[in-house]
Parts: structure tokens; sequence; C-alpha cells
């Protein structure tokens, strides 16, 4: 009895150890099925089509993963995405995500002067006090580059009229891809106005990687990216 016992979890470890190894994805692979995404998301997976059309480069593995699986699944319904990924297995889609993560990410550029930057930065940095917005940097990192082992999305580079529709989708509970981290991404936009949400755009259109040159005025970023 004992003995099956051990045997049982034995097996179901070398599973999970399994579905662990199975899961890192090739980026050669992924490469090869990435012609037709990029008809919409650019060559270099950071050129979209439209605006609202986000950039995959340099996004890391694990977001964009659990991304295509709720894509997948229609639990995050894209309908321009509708059959993209039909029929693709957990594979095709770890080989995907591989690929784009190493893609070298976009810099954008900021349109704003230099007060909607400030305003922007201090609701990046400390969040809202009074409205419960937390800071944004706690779980993007200070440089916007995310928390890639958490699976925390990049947001530096994104187009901005992307970064709004999901900050608003998030905020009326439209997107609810948060839910494995109890929401906690539906609650951090909850408080922001709609002018709140343009000035955090453009600024993380504008952010830098956090070894750039401008690393002094971004602050030490420890390990994050
Ligand atoms: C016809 C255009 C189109 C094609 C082709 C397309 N996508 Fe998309 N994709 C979109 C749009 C539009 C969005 C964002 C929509 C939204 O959030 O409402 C998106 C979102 C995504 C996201 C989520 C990114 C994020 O930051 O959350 C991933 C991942 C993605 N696409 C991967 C792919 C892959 C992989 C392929 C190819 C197999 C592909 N897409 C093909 C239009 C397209
Ligand atoms: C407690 C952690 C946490 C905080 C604080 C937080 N976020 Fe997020 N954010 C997340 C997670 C996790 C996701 C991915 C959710 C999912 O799986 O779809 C996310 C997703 C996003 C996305 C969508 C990215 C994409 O490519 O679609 C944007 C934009 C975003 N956050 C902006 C912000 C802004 C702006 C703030 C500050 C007002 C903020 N976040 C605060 C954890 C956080």
């Amino acid at each position: 009895m004992g003995f099956q016992k051990i045997q049982t979890t034995l097996a179901a470890l070398c599973l999970s150890l399994a579905a662990t190894a199975h899961g890192a994805g090739d980026p050669a692979a992924g490469k090869a099925l990435s012609l037709a995404c990029s008809a919409c998301h650019g060559m270099d997976g950071a050129t979209g089509l439209d605006p609202t059309y986000p950039n995959l480069a340099g996004q890391n593995e694990r977001y964009l993963l659990r991304q295509m699986q709720f894509i997948q699944s229609n639990k995050r319904p894209i309908l321009l995405m509708t059959g993209q990924l039909n029929g693709k297995s957990e594979q095709d889609l770890a080989n995907l995500a591989a690929y784009y993560a190493s893609l070298p990410g976009k810099i954008g550029q900021a349109g704003g002067g230099d007060e909607a930057i400030a305003q922007a930065r201090a609701i990046y940095r400390g969040g809202i006090l009074e409205r419960r917005v937390p800071a944004c940097m706690a779980c993007h990192s200070p440089s916007g580059g995310g928390n890639a082992p958490a699976g925390f999305p990049r947001l530096r580079g994104q187009p901005t009229a992307y970064t709004e529709m999901a900050l608003k989708a998030f905020r009326e509970g439209e997107r609810r891809t948060d839910e494995d981290y109890g929401g906690m991404m539906r609650d951090a936009a909850l408080g922001l106005t709609d002018k709140e949400i343009s000035l955090l755009a453009d600024y993380l259109l504008g952010l830098m990687p956090a070894d750039h040159a401008s690393a002094s005025a971004i602050g030490h970023a420890g390990s994050a990216e």
C-alpha cells in the first residue's frame, strides 16, 4: 500500500517534470510557424499593421504562451485572430513563444511634454493612493521590462493605442486573463481615468531598458529587465 502510494507520487512527479521540460520552446521551430502571424504583427514581431496590434518581439515567453493559450481557447477572444491558432499543439505555441521572446524588443519615443511624462511617471512609480491604484513598476519593473519568471508582461515600446485598449479592457472587466493572478491587473486599472491611461500609454512607449545609457535617470533596476 505504502509502496504503491510512493509509486503514484513518483509517477506524478515525473509527469510534472516532463511537462516542464516539454514546455521549453524551440525558437527555430517557432519561426517556421510565424509567417501567418507576421502579416499582422510584422516580420520583426514589432511592426504591427495597425497601432492597436501589439508587439510580440522581446515579450517574455511565459506571458506569450499563456496569452496564446487564452486566445486559442477563446478565454481572450480576438476576432482578428480567429483560426490563427487552430490545430496548433501546446508545443507549437511554446515554440512560437520562444521565437518571439528571442527577438529584440522595440524602443519607442514618448510624444508628451515634460509635464505629461512627469505625471505618468509618478503614477507608474508610486500609484495613486486615494484611488487604490498600485505602483505599476512593482510588477512591470521600473523600466517597463516586466518580470519574465513571473510572466508579468513587458510594457515598454508597445504602441499607445494597444496599451490604452488593454488598460480599458481590464478596467471594464472585459479582459479577465489575470484570473490566475487573482485579478490583480483588473484591480490595478480600476481607478484610472481615460486621461491617465493615455498619459501612461505614451510614457510606456518611451521607456528605456535599464541597461540603457539613461539608466541613471531610471534608477537601479536590480535583476529586473
Ligand atoms: C489578422 C491579424 C492577426 C494575425 C494574422 C495574428 N494576430 Fe495576434 N493579435 C492580433 C490583434 C489585433 C491582437 C490584439 C487584440 C486585442 O487585444 O484586442 C493580437 C494579439 C496577440 C497576442 C497577445 C499579445 C499581448 O501583448 O497580450 C499574441 C501572443 C499574438 N497575437 C500572437 C499571434 C501569433 C503567434 C500569430 C500567428 C500564429 C498571430 N498572433 C496572428 C492580430 C493578429
Ligand atoms: C500586482 C501586479 C501588477 C501591477 C501592480 C500592475 N500590473 Fe499590469 N499586469 C500584471 C499582470 C499579471 C498582467 C498580465 C495579465 C494577463 O495574464 O493577461 C498585466 C498586464 C498589463 C497590461 C497588458 C499587456 C499586454 O501586452 O497586453 C498592461 C498594459 C498593464 N498591465 C499595465 C499596467 C499599468 C499601467 C499598471 C499601473 C497602473 C499596472 N499594469 C500594474 C500585473 C500587474
